[in-house]
């Protein structure tokens, strides 16, 4: 997600954006890194772990052309994500968020809640080949009535190792699997 939103800086420019399951926030960390154009307007960075959102309160970068704020979500509780009706949210982000045993149902159900209020939104959400669980993710997804197109993460740009062996070494695996970027719309009524 970060080479991905690093490569497409420019659809982001202006834009609020809602990233979830952050994690240690790697993913939104390219809008930190020069050159600081096309900005986009306000990232909220979430997860659902207090742990997680306290390293992320200590350890995102500070950047004064991008409003920042990071909120506990957990997508299994709709008291802790029912204010995001009042707000502009351009996209959903979210990478490694399809798993199993994760709630992805419900992650399903706190987009499309968010969607209610923002019909333009667009939803990407990176998932790796093979993941057990990614289609049923897609079929509740187009259940709710979103669109998809699905694009192949190749190249350089996306490689995290050299080779294989740099592979096999640090993880194991990684380079035997395929990304790909899924872009969740739903048409105009
Ligand atoms: C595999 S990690 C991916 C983290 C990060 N996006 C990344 O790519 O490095 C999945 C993340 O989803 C979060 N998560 C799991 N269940 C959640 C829930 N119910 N609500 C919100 N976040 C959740 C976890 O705490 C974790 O940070």
């Amino acid at each position: 997600m970060a080479r991905y939103t690093y490569l497409n800086r420019e659809r982001f420019a202006g834009k609020r954006i809602l990233d979830v399951g952050s994690g240690t926030g790697v993913s939104m960390l390219s809008f930190f890194k020069e050159p600081l154009t096309n900005l986009p307007e306000h990232i909220t960075m979430s997860d659902y772990s207090d742990d997680l959102c306290d390293f992320l309160r200590n350890n995102t970068p500070k950047q004064e052309s991008i409003g920042v704020d990071i909120q506990r979500i957990d997508w299994t509780q709709k008291d802790t994500y029912e204010h995001l009706k009042n707000q502009r949210i351009d996209f959903i982000t979210g990478t490694d968020v399809v798993y199993k045993g994760c709630p992805y149902n419900d992650l399903a159900q706190m987009i499309d809640f968010v969607h209610k209020n923002n019909p333009q939104l667009e939803v990407l959400i990176m998932l790796p080949s093979e993941r057990p669980n990614g289609a049923e993710f897609i079929q509740t997804m187009k259940d709710l009535g979103f669109e998809f197109s699905k694009t192949e993460l190749t190249g350089l740009n996306f490689q995290a190792f050299k080779s294989d062996k740099e592979s096999k070494n640090m993880y194991p695996g990684l380079t035997q699997l395929v990304f790909y970027m899924y872009s969740y719309k739903k048409p105009a009524p």
